[in-house]
């Protein structure tokens, strides 16, 4: 069955996996089999071993595949082990352009794994077209784009980046975890793999680790095939099911989460004690064009900064709704502490280049009411004003 014509919502669901065609089952089955059994000894049957190939984790992948409009998809057990699988399409001596900010563990991977196999890179701000022209190399073999980039939100243009790759037959990869194809398909936009950390949004419900990798041409989808199979980070089957389950509600939780993550952005903006709001959808970020012409929404991730880590220390002690955990992209809301969480792997020297400050604070917008969430921000600054207040009258005594 062909979905193409079904708007993105409707292909959530009603998709090549709408139901099992040998049962009718309207929820694709669990399969746990490690092994298959092989009716001929010289010509083996689709499935031979699971590593290889898994009818429940390929349903996956043929999902994601046609929801990012692409030809092949691949599922892996976490977002790590896709990008690691999917840099393991360069070679020592490949030079990569990467975005500087960058997730943490794609940095501690390109500076601290990638290097020692000889594979090198230049970290840049890929919303400097300029600076990314000049820090191509005669052996430079990919660009590596997050957008919007995780915690700065910085939004980098992947036409023109893809065009730059193709003038020198390199591949661009997306890390496109934040908005998803919901509201970004690189692929289109001429990017050559996609990839996500399958554990946020796309399964959506704080209960499974996985990622998955994308690609539109025939060639590089075999290249990328050879490497899952070869490193088998490949994704379980109750895993698979879980972010295939998570994909049915993903447009309807992404648009209320996003509607929140407007009026929550336009409300710290106005807050005093709000330093800078970084987000996108507000008409002050720097790429709002930008954003508007290349992706379908500003998504429902924003960081903020307060003064300094004690102003944060004091609103994370009275802010109630929200977990503060490491993740994003969940049914609930989550704050994260970049500098000691998402970030963590970066030095403090090089985090600070990147702006990425002490004071700043990722929120990921759930689905709760948005006027309890304004309510229980408000009150929690206000527990940050009131401190501040105590500390000026302590020091003019
Ligand atoms: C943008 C981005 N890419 C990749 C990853 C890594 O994914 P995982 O934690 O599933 O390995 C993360 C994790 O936070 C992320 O935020």
């Amino acid at each position: 069955m062909s979905s193409e014509n079904y708007s993105f919502e409707t292909k959530l669901l009603h998709n090549r996996h709408k139901f099992d065609p040998a049962t009718g089952a309207v929820s694709v089955p669990i399969q746990h089999a490690s092994t298959f059994h092989q009716l001929d000894l010289d010509k083996f049957g689709k499935y031979d071993y699971a590593r290889s190939a898994n009818p429940t984790r390929e349903a996956l992948e043929d999902v994601i595949a046609e929801l990012e409009g692409g030809t092949r998809g691949f599922a892996f057990s976490s977002g790590m082990a896709a990008i690691s699988t999917a840099f393991l399409l360069l070679s020592a001596g490949d030079h990569v352009v990467i975005t500087e900010d960058v997730y943490g563990g794609t940095f501690r991977l390109v500076t601290e794994v990638l290097t020692r196999l000889g594979i090198e890179h230049t970290f840049v701000d890929m919303t400097d077209l300029n600076e990314v022209k000049q820090a191509i190399q005669p052996n430079t073999k990919a660009f590596y784009v997050e957008t919007p980039s995780n915690p700065l939100l910085k939004v980098t243009d992947i036409q023109a980046i893809s065009s730059f790759a193709k003038e020198i037959n390199a591949v661009t990869y997306v890390d496109n975890t934040f908005l998803t194809p919901e509201y970004q398909r690189p692929l289109e936009l001429g990017a050559d793999v996609v990839l996500h950390s399958a554990t946020k949004f796309l399964s959506g419900h704080s209960d499974v680790l996985a990622g998955l990798a994308v690609v539109k041409d025939e060639e590089l989808g075999k290249r990328l095939y050879f490497l899952q199979n070869s490193f088998g980070a490949v994704l379980g089957v109750q895993d698979a099911w879980l972010v295939l389950r998570g994909l049915k509600t993903l447009h309807v939780r992404l648009e209320q989460s996003q509607k929140s993550a407007i009026k929550l952005a336009e409300y710290l903006e106005a807050h005093p004690l709000v330093e800078k709001v970084h987000y996108p959808g507000l008409e002050n970020h720097p790429q709002y064009e930008l954003q508007k012409t290349q992706a379908g929404g500003p998504g429902a991730v924003l960081s903020f900064e307060l003064e300094d880590e004690q102003a944060l220390q004091t609103f994370l002690k009275y802010v109630k709704i929200p977990v503060f955990a490491v993740s994003l992209g969940a049914v609930e809301s989550i704050l994260s502490y970049p500098a000691k969480m998402s970030h963590a792997a970066m030095p403090q020297a090089e985090r600070e280049k990147r702006g990425i400050k002490n004071g700043l604070i990722r929120l990921s917008v759930g689905l709760e009411n948005t006027d309890d969430l304004i309510k229980d921000f408000s009150q929690a600054l206000q527990h940050v004003k009131d401190q501040h207040l105590v500390l000026q009258q302590g020091e003019s005594v």
